[in-house]
């Protein structure tokens, strides 16, 4: 543990944001799991696009529109690389895991689902996972149906697959909650899914900053992430889709770049990913997005695990030990996150008192309104770790959650 404390400790050095005070005290940032910060090699990357490579990809016939579609295209290998793509061409670019799964819902969905027909969720999905499904199923009359979740935040997986049944078309869930911290058994449940016929989406925005994907050995049909939780841009983000399946689907918007050829009387679509990517693209996103992956590659997901269990199991046992601390979620697979409440207390006083103490956690519903009903509270407190972070940072946690404790109980 002494190398990779050391190791994480250089890391550190990559996040200047860290170096300054709120509200006077020295920044304790634990709320990855909303976004993380960024490292200084991703900024000076988006930065070093701006100041001397900008310029729109695809369509110049200049030397540096084609030095930006090169690396925008190289972009789209390195992330199929990353996560376990087959062929690049199942790289999508969009916004960010709420726009791919409106894609995939609007695009996939509409042109599939009919009236009976059940989409599977879980309780523990984010608004993002549950609401463009919902707006789908409304349009076409088909349902959307949720399995449970047990007393400590695992999914049911009996109740999952007693909702799973011929008339099931799409399962859709997170790899990992952003709220119990959860790590779903992603081949596991594509399996299931599979065997009835549906078609899966997995919501990989927590899970890509914590551990390797490989969405061909998942077998999942549809991944999509936000590079803003990977240490890259905002406002950039990935659908995943298997070729074969991309290819049955109709574009998602209209506009330049997706076409082949528009005439007044109409229009034939470009291939895949084109296809689904109208517009001018995020072009920076691209790029930032992948000086983000070889920052994280370098470190190894190996270390980032064990640093960061070993931040989530000290957490949770420090954490534990304060009176009137209930902690949600207590998966025996957890991501770094750790979701609590002061009993008596409610969670905006708490997280107002950890922010006066320099403490950044988020302090909500963390829009997953239905888990919160399932959990029968209005919201949590949410800290969560990333390689930034260090035992010291979670004292720090501690000691203003005594404090909080101390004024509001
Ligand atoms: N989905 C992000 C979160 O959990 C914004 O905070």
């Amino acid at each position: 543990m002494d190398n990779l404390n050391a190791l994480f400790a250089e890391i550190r050095n990559e996040f200047p944001a860290l170096t300054q005070k709120v509200h006077g005290k020295k920044l304790v940032y634990l709320d990855s799991a909303a976004t993380t910060l960024k490292p200084k090699v991703v900024v000076e990357r988006v930065s070093n696009f701006y100041l001397y490579e900008s310029s729109n990809v695809h369509r110049g016939a200049h030397f540096l529109s084609d030095a930006a579609t090169a690396q925008f295209e190289g972009a789209r290998h390195s992330i199929a690389r990353f996560i376990g793509a087959e062929h690049f061409e199942e790289i999508i670019f969009v916004r960010g895991t709420t726009e791919g799964v409106n894609l995939v819902a609007n695009s996939w969905g509409l042109s599939n689902l009919k009236a009976g027909d059940e989409i599977l969720i879980t309780e523990m999905e984010h608004h993002g996972n549950i609401v463009p499904w919902q707006m789908v199923a409304e349009k076409v009359g088909a349902k959307v149906v949720a399995a449970g979740i047990l007393d400590n935040g695992e999914l049911d997986v009996e109740d999952f697959k007693k909702k799973l049944s011929s008339k099931t078309k799409m399962v859709a869930f997170t790899a990992c909650s952003n709220v119990l911290g959860t790590n779903n058994d992603v081949p596991l449940l594509t399996k299931l899914a599979h065997q009835v016929g549906a078609k899966v989406l997995v919501d990989g925005a927590q899970i890509v900053s914590q551990s390797k994907v490989d969405v061909k050995a998942w077998d999942v049909d549809f991944f999509v992430f936000s590079s803003h939780k990977l240490f890259g841009p905002f406002g950039f983000g990935v659908v995943y889709g298997k070729k074969a399946i991309l290819e049955t689907m109709p574009p998602y918007q209209g506009g330049g770049s997706m076409i082949s050829k528009v005439s007044l009387e109409g229009t034939t679509y470009n291939d895949v990913p084109f296809r689904f990517e109208a517009g001018t693209p995020h072009v920076e996103g691209a790029v930032g997005t992948h000086a983000a992956i070889n920052f994280i590659e370098k470190i190894g997901f190996d270390k980032v695990h064990a640093y960061e269990m070993d931040l989530l199991q000290y957490a949770t046992e420090k954490l534990s030990a304060i009176p009137d601390v209930k902690i949600y979620g207590t998966a025996a697979n957890k991501g770094p996150i750790l979701s609590f409440n002061l009993k008596g207390a409610h969670h905006s006083d708490v997280g107002q008192i950890l922010d006066q103490e320099g403490v950044a956690v988020r302090a909500g519903h963390h829009c997953t309104q239905p888990l919160m009903a399932r959990l029968g509270v209005p919201g949590t407190v949410r800290a969560s770790f990333s390689v930034y972070n260090s035992r010291e940072d979670v004292d720090s946690l501690v000691k203003a959650v005594v404090k909080a404790r101390e004024l509001l109980l």
